[in-house]
């Protein structure tokens, strides 16, 4: 007997050897379409290649997709677990043709895999056909030897397959078994379709039409295939059963659930082990493909699912969480084939146990006003709305828990009821909005988080997605359209753009679409939490509403603050264990080429510090360590040793980062660093590359603040003071190492020669220098004349010295330097009556060739360009002291 794992790989098998090439399945959040909750089909991957906007190296494709139908278009939630096909999360075998073969391949293809791979015997098989699909029908009498009979035209939609709203879509094809007429139900198109008899294996759709947003149907560039095999439904043909949980991949995960719960598989909680096993499978898919569990979005749907298994569990009677301890035998069941719910085991199990723990805090009250409230109707009447609402609202059921849980009483709820409540729920918390005194131009993010919810955030796993503009805002009123130059605000149903949080600045980026619009977009911001805000500005084409886009992150620029934001935490720990646990996050600021950190620390740090948490922090990137993040409650992650920050406010789960190595650090599982946090990080240490210290200094007193880069930030850094150190040893002529010690030698020999010049200076006031004597007289005058070398500048301060050194006398000093000379002449007080300095420095200017001169009776300089007559420069003030008439009396 096939085990599922056998009947997949032949599938992917069989059309290998047909020259098909076997393509991974796709993440179960798709990248590529904006209105698809969940993968839901084999060919959302190809999507793009079927309309031709996409290439791939090869025209044939097989698969076996992980594909989930809760919540969106598709939705099997409600009758998981009581009915014997449906799935929350299943398999989709498929093979695909980009244009290659058409119809009679596809079918001779489907033909032989079914009668002569698996062996299905003839007579039990009959297919269905589009209704004026006359080409089907013949390919199928000619290649299978169906009879007339058995070869059924629909003329519904159940043979026009279409992905969506929009997307390729086309006639199809499909083939039925019949499990035989012990089981009631007649066969495809028949009054009784719908009994359990005649089961639909395998779906070939002829894909030949696109179906656009605004309901035109156009062709294909060319006519292709995809199909889809239920991978649940085909094991239990092919292991002799009737029911896909009886199949051996569901039935080890109920007996597994069984043996945990210690109750009989087939017992009275034979349904909720169904629930469990379906639960459990797109549980752990959808957390190892990046969804975790939230009150929005994909999120909400994921908790749903996981919420519903738990109420079944606690059926069952067992009072500790069960989920989790059911992972080990899906990773055994399905590890191989997907191999991410390996790689992803340990937050699956811490996601599962954490969420049941708290949901069960919940459940058992929840339950019991349930019963109570149930119990006061009479039977049928619906539960009223309010009392689903106040379950919902006050003990976490979502309503489909709710309804699940009277469905085995016949009992439904007043789903308007329910509604009602919610709305009038959220004008409440409007009310009190308006009234908290926020910016009124806030409003405008009020109005749209009240109509659109939360922005559903893909980036932690995600650089480009596509979305769907779901507002537009310009000048802070929203618009319906924006075209080239137009400054916006663009909102999506999701998108990969970080909203600037936690010290990390938001994402840049562009949003195109293919009609040629392109939005440059320069930051992200997230208003009213989860809102995220795309700023920018429209560079060609026309932005709308309800447009698909691609959303494309700046991706160097990301992992530029990948790496900042990596080292951050890095740097935190090292500070802490360097200065002391006293030290704490103040501030941060994440950027592509910098980080700032502030921390609590009542002095300077010092170099050694500083040189100490540098190399700390480099050692722990040499470790290149992965990265790992949880999602946990936050007492949960505190007691595990993250750091949380005082006075920030947390939800009810937050992301538990941590990064590098410390066999001692036991407290917290022998992490180096562990801290709460939103932000976007690598992969491994080794990806920060390089982390430098620039800069510490003084914010606020008890506070510092550290600048640091890492990465090409980090190398840029060290480049630029190589190249200020390389030119200041190429000015010294000296090897870059003996730079310093030759800069040192040249200070020393500055403060040296500044010494010498102060000292020479002195001596020249005093007189004492050159070859001259003191004083000379002029007539009744004292007259001091020297020719001195000194600055130009520095002349007027040695007169003034000389000069008072002097007392009652006249000063000239004349200095001949670079070939020309200055003068400075300087009159005492006394004197200043007689000889005014302004006409002695004249009198000198003349004789070095100058003109002018200019000044104070007491202090005058001039210059001239003959420097070689310095002396006579001083004769010429000797001569006109003497000529100028005696003192009176
Ligand atoms: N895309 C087709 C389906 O999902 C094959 O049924």
């Amino acid at each position: 007997m096939p085990s599922s794992n056998d009947i997949r790989a032949a599938f992917l098998d069989f059309f290998r050897r047909h020259d098909h090439t076997v393509v991974e399945s796709s993440p179960l959040v798709p990248r590529n379409d904006p209105t698809l909750m969940f993968t839901n089909a084999g060919m959302v991957q190809f999507k793009n290649v079927f309309t031709g906007l996409e290439h791939r190296p090869y025209k044939r494709a097989v698969t076996a997709q992980k594909c989930v139908r809760a919540g969106g278009k598709h939705n099997d939630l409600d009758n998981v677990g009581y009915t014997a096909r449906h799935h929350t999360f299943f398999e989709m075998l498929g093979n695909f043709s980009f244009g290659d073969y058409f119809k009679d391949v596809a079918i001779e293809l489907a033909w032989t895999l079914v009668t002569r791979e698996f062996g299905l015997p003839k007579e039990r098989l009959l297919v269905t056909v589009y209704h004026d699909d006359d080409e089907a029908a013949a390919a199928w009498r000619k290649i299978a030897g169906l009879p007339e009979e058995r070869i059924i035209r629909i003329a519904t939609s159940d043979n026009f397959w279409a992905m969506g709203d929009s997307g390729p879509c086309g006639p199809c094809s499909e083939i039925f078994y019949d499990h035989g007429p012990e089981i009631p139900g007649g066969p495809p198109g028949s009054a009784d379709a719908d009994g359990d008899r005649f089961i639909e294996i395998w779906n070939l759709v002829f894909m030949q039409y696109e179906q656009l947003p605004d309901g035109r149907r156009v062709p294909l560039p060319r006519p292709s295939i995809d199909t889809g095999m239920g991978l649940e439904r085909t094991a239990a043909i092919l292991q002799g059963k009737h029911d896909n949980y009886d199949t051996d991949t569901l039935r080890a995960l109920i007996l597994a659930s069984a043996e945990a719960s210690g109750t009989d598989p087939d017992g009275p909680h034979r349904i909720s082990h169904r629930v469990v096993a379906d639960h459990l499978r797109a549980s752990c898919f959808l957390i190892a493909d990046g969804v975790l569990p939230s009150n929005e979005g994909r999120g909400y749907v994921l908790r749903r699912i996981m919420r519903r298994a738990m109420r079944h569990a606690h059926l069952m009677g067992v009072r500790e969480p069960l989920m989790w301890r059911l992972v080990p035998t899906l990773i055994r069941q399905m590890g191989v084939a997907y191999p991410e719910l390996g790689r992803a085991e340990a937050l699956i199990t811490e996601t599962l146990r954490t969420e049941e723990t708290r949901f069960r805090a919940m459940l058992e009250r929840g339950l019991h006003l349930l019963v109570e409230e149930a119990a006061k109707l009479p039977r049928g009447v619906p539960l009223p709305g309010e009392v689903a609402f106040r379950l919902y609202d006050t003990y976490g059921f979502p309503l489909d828990l709710t309804q699940d849980a009277l469905k085995a009483e016949g009992r439904g709820v007043d789903v308007e009821g329910f509604e009602r409540a919610m709305a009038e729920q959220r004008a409440r918390a409007r009310a009190a909005w308006a009234g908290s005194g926020e910016a009124a131009t806030e409003a405008v993010w009020f109005d749209l988080k009240e109509k659109l919810g939360a922005t559903e955030f893909l980036g932690y796993t995600a650089e480009t997605a596509e979305a769907e503009i779901r507002a537009i805002v310009v000048n802070g009123q929203p618009v319906n359209e924006a075209r080239g130059g137009d400054e916006v605000a663009i909102i999506l149903n999701q998108t990969p753009f970080y909203g600037e949080s936690g010290g990390q600045v938001g994402d840049s980026g562009t949003i195109r679409a293919q009609d040629g619009l392109i939005i440059d977009i320069t930051d992200t911001q997230k208003k009213l939490g989860d809102l995220f805000v795309h700023v920018g500005r429209v560079r060609q084409g026309i932005a709308r509403v309800g447009q698909a886009v691609v959303a494309e992150i700046d991706h160097a620029r990301r992992a530029a603050i990948r790496a900042h934001h990596s080292a951050t935490h890095l740097l935190h720990e090292a500070l802490r264990r360097r200065l002391g646990l006293h030290v704490a996050q103040k501030g941060s600021l994440v950027a592509p080429d910098r980080l700032r950190f502030d921390i609590s620390h009542p002095k300077p740090i010092t170099p050694e510090e500083l040189a100490w948490v540098e190399a700390e922090v480099n050692a722990r990137v040499r470790e290149n360590a992965p990265v790992v993040t949880r999602l946990m409650a936050p007492d949960e992650a505190v007691k595990q040793g993250a750091i949380a920050l005082f006075g920030e406010k947390y939800g009810e789960e937050v992301r538990v980062v941590s990064m590098g190595s410390d066999p001692e650090a036991t407290a917290r599982g022998g992490l180096y660093s562990v801290e709460l946090c939103g932000g976007t990080h690598v992969r491994a240490t080794g990806d920060i590359g390089l982390f430098k210290i620039v800069s510490e200094g003084a914010v606020s007193a008890g506070v510092r603040r550290i600048e640091a880069v890492a990465g090409e930030a980090a190398l840029a850094h060290v480049a630029e003071t190589e190249r200020a150190l390389f030119s200041i040893a190429a000015a010294l002529r000296a090897p870059p190492p003996e730079a310093p010690a030759r800069v040192e030698a040249l200070i020393e020999e500055k403060r040296r020669l500044e010494r010498e010049i102060a000292e020479l200076r002195r001596k020249l006031a005093t007189g004492a220098a050159g070859a001259a004597a003191g004083p000379e007289r002029i007539g009744d005058v004292s007259f001091l004349g020297r020719v001195v070398e000194v600055a130009a500048k520095d002349l007027k301060g040695l007169a003034e010295e000389m000069r008072k050194g002097l007392g009652s006398g006249v000063v000239a000093l004349v200095s001949p330097m670079d070939g020309k000379a200055s003068i400075v002449v300087a009159v005492s007080p006394d004197l200043t009556a007689r000889f005014s300095a302004v006409d002695l420095v004249r009198a000198a200017a003349a004789a070095v060739g100058g003109k002018g001169g200019g000044g104070r009776p007491d202090m005058a300089q001039a210059g001239g360009p003959e420097g070689d007559k310095a002396e006579a420069a001083l004769d010429a003030v000797r001569a006109a002291l003497a000529a100028a008439p005696a003192l009176a009396g």
